[in-house]
């Protein structure tokens, strides 16, 4: 380390220095709270979920979940968007699914997501736009249902949700999930959204475990959370 010529590594004050300092303590505390935690996990992988989330760094899925290390497969991309043309994303579905034998895949969206914001105000932010179009055209697909909702904030918070529900859609109709279903494997796709102000994953109760046709299983998710949001908008506080 001495003579390496990296400025991060000259610097013990540095704050990647802090990283490698806690890391070392996380690992021994782990170590020493469960002997043989990490020989354990080098020698088998079998998480039973895969998270499907956004990038943000406020929206950790270990952490949020409870979870350590091995019990959660993780794919996280700007707005949680699933796309049959993203080789990264669906290569990581594959794996999980006829590799690992996930049990269950959970997308994960959250209130106060910078792509959804920015999808819904039209807001430039660069290459990425090209990224949040998918979620621009979530809009589009539900424009009647969100313009239908007056107040700016809780439009936004209504385009997480769908967006959501779109991206369990677009798992639900891919080819290596219709080929589990038709194998009879046991596997479910549910459709959540994180709070950043609370903490806490709200369920969309959303949870498909069969082959459906993608314009059924889409208009049943909108519907169904639809009225569950307006039972709990009517309902007193
Ligand atoms: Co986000």
């Amino acid at each position: 380390m001495s003579d390496c010529q990296d400025p991060c590594h000259q610097h013990p004050e540095s704050s990647l220095r802090r990283l490698l300092d806690n890391n070392r303590e996380w690992a021994e505390r782990l170590a020493a709270e469960q002997p043989g935690f990490f020989p354990r996990l080098a020698a088998q992988h079998n998480p039973e979920y895969l998270w499907i989330g956004c990038s943000d760094s406020r929206v950790p899925a270990n952490e949020i979940c409870g979870l350590l290390p091995g019990e959660i497969f993780v794919h996280r991309n700007i707005a949680n968007i699933v796309l049959q043309s993203d080789l990264n994303c669906v290569s990581v579905i594959q794996f999980a699914v006829e590799v690992l034998k996930i049990k269950h895949i959970i997308v994960t969206g959250h209130y106060g997501c910078l792509g959804v914001h920015a999808a819904l105000e039209e807001k430039r932010v660069g290459l990425a736009d090209h990224w949040i179009a998918h979620v621009r055209a979530v809009f589009s697909r539900h424009e009647d249902l969100l313009m239908a909702e007056p107040v700016r904030a809780e439009r936004e918070r209504l385009l997480c949700e769908l967006n959501v529900i779109e991206q369990v859609v677009n798992v639900c109709r891919l080819p290596v999930m219709q080929d589990a279903w038709n194998r009879g494997q046991e596997l479910t796709v549910h459709g959540w959204v994180y709070g950043l102000q609370d903490g806490k994953l709200r369920d969309l109760g959303l949870c498909v475990g069969e082959r459906r046709r993608t314009d059924a299983l889409r208009r049943e998710a909108v519907t169904a959370w639809m009225a569950q949001r307006a039972q709990e908008t009517g309902a007193p506080s």
